[in-house]
């Protein structure tokens, strides 16, 4: 059974480190914290985790409390070198070994069997683990430090968009966590393909390891159903994360699809139309050729709407291709699948 923290929540001191000026200073600190079964945040170069001993159940409760997540949604294991899988894993299949040579340290994440030491708070009573080795030096170097792998969601409020800088983490955690170790902006800005290793590999999230960079590895790989589609009543989700409300901005959202100029006239019409009723409506539209600066901002600007208090917002469909599949996710969850074609 696990203590109680003591503290009420939202009451404690959150300790700040910069990474840039207390290197190695705030990530043995943080280690220690992570070690002594306390919260801390830090960088990745896909979002801002919140990490918790993954080796210790009463720990990783804690990450469910603070961010207010549902008890059945597993989490990730960070680690810190490829040696370390197979501690976490039954045994490692000879695909996960091939992707962790051509993609880790990086925005990969693989699911499969798990081992008896990892605690069932982590998968929420799964059978399997979904495992990563980020690339962000911080990241590593607190992996490293704490000595235990590191499990770790995005480190945001249940629902809400997730954080790409440490403001966005304080925004929605501060006072709730140990501590917190500001590495800058997150370089890639989505979250980490999570492939399934368990029968045909199947992609249950898209990421900034695209399908046409897994298959040059490991040949055919599927897509679950639910990543570009809403899950239908009754179908049961391959990853609990599909089934939750996500990245929601509080602004109503809508995409718009179809050929780029009919998108931005309908957008410049139904902008038009909705602050003639005194609505505040942000346009969102990135570049097609450049999916990757798509990805690096948009849940800094639906994190902006909210704090400019935008009711509408209004974002133009982006080609799926490479990391704009990955975009295309998350833009379909964030509106709640509310697309318009035109
Ligand atoms: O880039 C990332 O992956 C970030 C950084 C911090 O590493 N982490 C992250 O974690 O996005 P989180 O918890 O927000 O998303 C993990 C996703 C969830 O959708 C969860 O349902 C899925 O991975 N997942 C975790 N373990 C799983 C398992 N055993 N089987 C299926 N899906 C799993
Ligand atoms: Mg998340």
């Amino acid at each position: 059974r696990c203590g109680d923290p003591g503290t009420e929540f939202g009451s404690m001191n959150t300790e700040f480190f910069n990474a840039a000026t207390q290197k190695e200073n705030g990530t043995n600190v943080c280690g220690r914290i992570i070690r002594a079964g306390g919260l801390v945040a830090f960088p990745t170069e896909t979002v801002y985790g919140l990490g918790a001993n993954g080796l210790d159940g009463c720990a990783v409760e804690k990450i469910f409390a603070a961010k207010g997540r549902p008890g059945d949604n597993p989490l990730i294991l960070h680690i810190a070198k490829k040696s370390d899988l197979k501690q976490l894993w039954k045994h490692v299949p000879d695909k996960a070994r091939q992707l962790a040579d051509a993609f880790w340290p990086g925005p990969l994440t693989m699911v499969y069997l798990k081992s008896d030491i990892v605690p069932p708070q982590v998968t929420a009573g799964l059978s399997t683990v979904a495992v990563r080795m980020p690339e962000h030096k911080t990241a590593l170097a607190l992996i490293r430090a704490a000595g235990v792998p590191i499990a770790a969601p995005s480190a945001n409020l249940s629902g809400k968009p997730s954080p790409t800088c440490a403001q966005h983490v304080l925004d929605d955690l501060d006072g709730c966590i140990d501590a917190i170790i500001d590495g800058g902006d997150c370089r890639v800005g989505v979250e980490s393909t999570v492939l399934s290793l368990v029968g045909t590999p199947t992609v249950l999230r898209p990421g900034g390891v695209t399908r046409e960079m897994l298959e040059s590895v490991i040949g055919h790989v599927d897509i679950a159903h639910a990543v570009l589609n809403p899950l239908k009543n009754g179908e049961t989700a391959a990853s609990p994360g599909m089934k939750y409300k996500h990245y929601a901005p509080r602004a109503e959202m809508t995409i718009f699809s179809g050929e780029r100029e009919k998108v931005k006239l309908a957008m410049a019409e139904e902008k038009m139309r909705r602050a003639a009723q005194g609505q505040k409506v942000e346009v969102i539209v990135y570049d097609d050729a450049d999916p990757q600066t798509a990805a690096h901002d948009f849940f800094a600007r639906l994190r902006a709407c909210d704090k400019k208090g935008v009711v509408v917002i209004l974002a133009a469909a982006l080609k799926e291709d490479g990391i704009g599949f990955a975009v295309m996710n998350r833009m379909f969850k964030s509106a709640g699948y509310n697309i318009r074609e035109v």
